[in-house]
């Protein structure tokens, strides 16, 4: 029976007060810095941030906006240095220039805005004092992907005639990279990142009227005229209605090799086209490799890819060039989800079913292989291309929002955030089922799949909701069977990840319980399994992304602080990190106790 025992290394901190401060909230005995900020120098040449200097070729050559994902790589032959990969996911117009007029924006804005997408790549230099970390500027692995760079289709849909534009007649060269999100980091060494709400990108979906071209555009979310940033009015491309295909080229997983700055990043189409979170691997018990992917949509699905061949460790060049074609050839599976209840005992409230728990059994359903497709009326490209068509056809689960995914390196147990699905059991819409309980659902859940004979390979699955989200005060919520008067509130799981005994840390965005959001630290097995405890709160308006636990560091990227309605430069809600009469500027920070000692221990 789960009741507290003695709370496991790791965890053992006062847990931080929900709070609305324009600050990061720790507990006591630790200290924060700020190791990069939006407009920090990259790049050799890059001048230093200034609000009323901003001009497209800076922001090239300095880290961009709303970092989100973070990978934090050892830097062979060079001591007291790591390899910062970080992406950014979109920009907050608004809150970066003064006077900004949305209706009218200047071309030297947008030039600004496509350099402040796409990714950046630096070096930090770690102090061996006090573990500090501070970014080497003009590093030579320093890098950045911005909107404009050009990026190679790799993998079955590569130069199909869905990804051919008037620029590209070869369908093989993307420019730019929007709206990374989440990501993961394979097992040779290189970075992947999730291209997620592309769509808002691009303008004139609604003066398409052919009625398939607009029926697979409205699946991806794109209708109306103008978009939000008008991009369409500067570069063509982003007008639907004249450059058909160019949205093709977007919403999918980029893979980078940080340590190998002349090679191009790729678009993988081998792992599907959708509203791409995250990609995170594990090996098959042959040594393949699989990727869980979600698509971070409401009512939309949850992916997983295994490749045809195997994993050749070391890194020798053959074997870095074998591993490099790993995610082109294999086969996309989606999820479906079955409860063990009956269905009568889910009434949307959240209340547990009479078997004690929301678990069951599931399918990976394939979609395509190589050039074959499994489902009826459509190609391979297109089932790449229009995966989420595809994946309708297949009779896949909806589920509540899929984010950020995180096999646990030791167990193999795949979990899985929910984030929340506010349509659940709307009109029209899916009513709950036992993997997505709750209709209306504000905060979320949690999931862990176990694959049948725990292979990664498998195509069947065991499935149980570790945490049914929100005020634990409130009877639809579930800590796994934890005491919930000994709990942190939690609220829209988003980005997860391990650190070295094997809790998992969840990061939140979107936290609909009137605090600020966070990073919560919790044990997954254990007498204290469910105990969740709140590591820190991000300033208000920010969502918390990319959470990195090392033994003596925590590593987060504060996204979009201050992105409040009515917010703007002139009236901001954060200045978050260099106070009063400063931009707000998001940024990547560190979290280290004052003595030195282990996190949590
Ligand atoms: Fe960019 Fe699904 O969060
Ligand atoms: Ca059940
Ligand atoms: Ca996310
Ligand atoms: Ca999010």
């Amino acid at each position: 029976k789960p009741g507290p025992g003695a709370v496991p290394p790791g965890l053992r901190f006062e847990p931080v007060a929900p709070n609305t401060a324009d600050a990061v909230t720790i507990p006591p005995g630790y200290e924060q810095e700020v190791v990069i900020r939006w407009g920090d120098p990259v790049l050799a040449g890059a001048p230093q941030f200034s609000p009323a200097g901003q001009s497209a070729t800076a922001q090239a050559r300095q880290f961009g906006y709303n970092c989100d994902y973070l990978a934090l790589l050892d830097l062979p032959g060079e001591r007291d240095r790591k390899i910062l990969v970080a992406n950014h996911e979109y920009t907050d117009e608004v809150l970066m220039f003064a006077g900004y007029n949305a209706a009218n924006p200047t071309r030297a804005q947008v030039e600004i805005a496509w350099a402040a997408h796409g990714m950046s790549v630096v070096a930090l230099e770690e102090n061996r004092r006090n573990g500090r970390l501070s970014p080497v500027r003009g590093h030579r692995l320093n890098r950045r992907v911005t909107a404009t760079t050009p990026i190679e289709f790799t993998g079955p849909a590569a130069g199909s005639a869905l990804l051919k534009t008037s620029a590209d007649p070869a369908g093989r060269t993307v420019l730019g990279t929007l709206n990374n999100c989440g990501g993961g980091m394979t097992p040779w060494g290189t970075v992947l990142s999730g291209e997620e709400n592309f769509n808002q990108y691009f303008g004139n979906a609604d003066l398409n009227t052919d009625p398939t071209a607009k029926a697979r555009l409205a699946r991806y979310g794109l209708r109306g005229l103008a978009s939000e940033r008008k991009w369409e009015r500067f570069d063509k491309r982003f007008d639907v209605s004249q450059e058909p295909n160019e949205v093709n080229r977007h919403g999918w997983i980029v893979e980078i090799d940080p340590f190998d700055p002349a090679a191009k990043p790729r678009k993988l189409t081998a792992l599907g086209r959708f509203k791409h979170e995250a990609a995170e691997p594990r090996l098959t018990r042959d040594g393949r490799v699989v990727l869980y992917m979600g698509d971070d949509e409401r009512f939309d699905y949850f992916y997983k890819y295994v490749s045809k061949n195997r994993f050749k460790k070391g890194n020798s060049q053959s074997a870095r060039r074998h591993n490099r074609t790993l995610l082109d050839e294999g086969t996309l599976y989606v999820a479906k989800f079955t409860g063990d209840s009956p269905t009568g005992e889910i009434d949307g409230s959240g209340k547990l079913p009479s078997d004690g728990e929301f678990d069951g059994t599931g399918q990976w359903i394939p979609l395509a292989s190589g050039t074959r497709s499994f489902v009826d009326g459509m190609t391979a490209e297109e089932v790449y291309v229009y995966t989420r068509l595809a994946a309708d056809k297949a009779g896949a689960t909806k589920m509540d929002r899929p984010e950020d995914v995180e096999p646990h390196p030791r167990t193999g147990t795949v979990y899985v955030a929910l984030t929340n699905n506010s349509d659940r059991g709307a009109a029209g819409k899916a009513g709950p089922d036992e993997a997505n309980p709750r209709t209306g659902n504000r905060h979320g859940q949690v999931m862990e799949v176990i694959e049948s004979g725990n292979d990664a390979a498998a195509t069947s699955f065991r499935w149980r909701l570790f945490l049914v989200c929100g005020d634990p005060a409130d009877p639809g919520t579930y800590f796994a069977g934890f005491p919930k008067d000994q709990v942190s509130p939690i609220s829209c799981p988003d980005n997860v990840a391990f650190d070295p005994h094997g809790n998992l840390w969840i990061a939140t965005d979107g936290n609909a319980l009137k605090s600020n959001d966070g990073l919560f630290g919790v044990a997954i097995d254990g007498p204290n399994r469910g105990q969740v405890k709140q590591f820190l709160t991000v300033p208000i308006g920010a969502e918390t992304c990319g959470p990195i636990i090392e033994e003596r560091r925590v590593l987060v990227a504060v996204q979009h602080p201050g992105e409040l309605d009515g917010a703007s430069v002139e009236q901001p809600r954060s200045t978050w990190p260099d106070g009063p009469g400063h931009l707000v500027r998001p940024s990547v920070i560190s979290v280290h106790r004052t003595d030195g000692g282990r996190i949590g221990a």
